[in-house]
């Protein structure tokens, strides 16, 4: 049967004293809503119907390029209202995840249990030690949900109940069509339960089951921001144990921080106080030291990164070695067996098998070759205050410290570059290279 999702995401968010939406605010360095469109996507939803009030400009803006329909709620009355607001989106054969905006953990796995579930309507409880604010479920002797009673309406002996409703739901457009309408706000609170509906279906002959979970991580919500601090504890967690039961190493999983996909090889290390974002590939044998961000980056086999340094979408060959204290930039290319060493600052620049940067460097917008050897200090002036210009370098090349290589500009094979000078034009294969003042001596200099 087809599936699909509706996610409540109207509210406000008050608590979170933010002019962001709730939902919009992170976690592994994704919206709370991203998490759970991407799951409804793997689960084979394809077009997630999304209800949205508060910031729904700011949604649909971040949320452009996602397949959804969007549905508004303009006023808040409450869960049942917010899924009514769907009614004409609905189609009768459909089965229908129902899910909340804010709760971003919830598995794959877990749905599927709801999504496959024989009945018309199931729903996903959890127990939980402290029930406090949640809605309790109420079964017969035989163990059959009869109702949920949210906590406001609920008297002492129903609050002691520690199985609850976690606000996720499947259920079919067929029940949907017939029991959204059915829903009043005679309670409490005045609004509109979705909870209703589990009583609504037994007393229409629409078949109720339930699915539990003993993990309440999956349906931690986020009404503030110690809340959101929570989930995003909880999240790293997650990612860590994963990362160390694919054979990483991590010297303090709670001091590493994954904020996008990580593919890892085996035997790799992590010291404290790394950050892995966006997509990071790291092969066999890879060491990384204390202090590192990395970001889109792809590492080979047998790695070192020291510690310190801050990789930006770069490509790091087999072999290399790179820190402490670097940084490369975008679009950098480390090809097998090269070394940039601390304080050198690489940007869009492809550095050959071998070669090495080691100290104090800023490189950009060249091409290095093979087995070369760049002195401490070396610039390019890959700038012109108004252009950007190549420096290339050719396979063998000495560039003795202090250089400045003014781009665009051309250094053959072999070529030695002398220590301090400052060139201007290209040099050709096999020469050597120099461009400074000659030292002069004056005898017998009185001070
Ligand atoms: C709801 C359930 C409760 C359950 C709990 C789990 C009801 C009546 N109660 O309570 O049984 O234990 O979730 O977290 O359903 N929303 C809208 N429009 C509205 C109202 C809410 O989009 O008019 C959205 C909120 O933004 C939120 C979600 O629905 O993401 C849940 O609403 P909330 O008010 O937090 O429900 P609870 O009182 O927590
Ligand atoms: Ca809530």
């Amino acid at each position: 049967m087809k599936i699909e999702a509706i996610i409540l995401a109207a509210g406000k968010g008050t608590r979170m004293k933010s002019a962001l939406p709730k939902v919009l605010h992170r976690v592994g360095g994704k919206p709370l809503l991203e998490h759970i469109i991407n799951t409804s996507y793997q689960l084979g939803c394809t077009q997630p119907i999304v209800i949205c009030g508060h910031g729904s400009d700011q949604l649909k803006s971040y949320f452009a390029d996602f397949s959804l329909t969007w549905v508004a709620q303009t006023e808040q009355l409450g869960t049942g209202h917010a899924v009514l607001q769907t009614l004409n989106q609905i189609d009768a054969g459909t089965r229908y995840l129902i899910l909340v905006g804010d709760a971003p953990l919830i598995s794959a796995e877990t749905l599927s249990a709801l999504a496959n579930s024989a009945s018309d309507v199931t729903l996903l409880t959890v127990e939980t030690v402290n029930p406090k604010g949640l809605g309790r479920i109420i079964r017969d002797a035989n163990g059959q949900i009869q109702r949920i009673v949210e906590e406001k309406d609920a008297n002492a002996a129903e609050k002691a109940i520690t199985e609850i409703n976690s606000g996720v739901y499947c259920v079919k457009g067929s029940a949907l069509q017939t029991l959204l309408p059915l829903i009043s706000n005679d309670n409490e609170q005045q609004e509109y339960y979705l909870t209703d509906i589990i009583e609504l279906a037994l007393a229409n002959n629409i078949s109720v089951n339930t699915v539990t979970t003993a993990n309440s991580d999956e349906v931690l919500a986020c009404n503030d921001r110690k809340e959101l601090a929570i989930l995003e504890r909880v999240y790293q967690r997650q990612q860590t144990t994963k990362l160390m039961l694919a054979g990483v190493t991590l010297l303090d999983p709670s001091r590493v921080d994954v904020r996008g996909e990580v593919v890892v090889g085996q035997d790799i290390s992590i010291d404290v106080n790394c950050i892995l974002l966006g997509k990071v590939s790291i092969g066999n044998n890879v060491r990384i030291g204390a202090n590192c961000i990395l970001k889109d980056v792809e590492i080979g086999d047998n790695v070192t990164i020291e510690p310190n340094s801050m990789l930006d979408s770069a490509t790091i060959g087999n072999g290399a070695t790179v820190g402490p204290f670097a940084r490369i930039r975008p679009k950098t290319k480390l090809a097998e067996n090269s070394k940039v060493g601390n304080f050198v600052e690489l940007k869009n620049t492809q550095l050959g098998v071998g070669s090495k940067i080691n100290h104090l460097s800023y490189v950009g917008d060249a091409v290095v070759g093979e087995s070369v050897n760049v002195g401490a200090g070396v610039i390019t002036c890959n700038y012109d205050g108004q252009n950007k210009h190549q420096t290339q370098i050719g396979d063998g090349a000495f560039i003795g410290s202090n250089a400045a290589l003014v781009a665009p500009v051309k250094i053959g094979k072999n070529v030695t570059i002398g220590a301090g000078s400052t060139i201007n034009k290209d040099v050709s294969d096999n020469s050597l290279g120099i461009a400074r003042a000659r030292q002069s001596e004056i005898n017998d200099w009185k001070k």
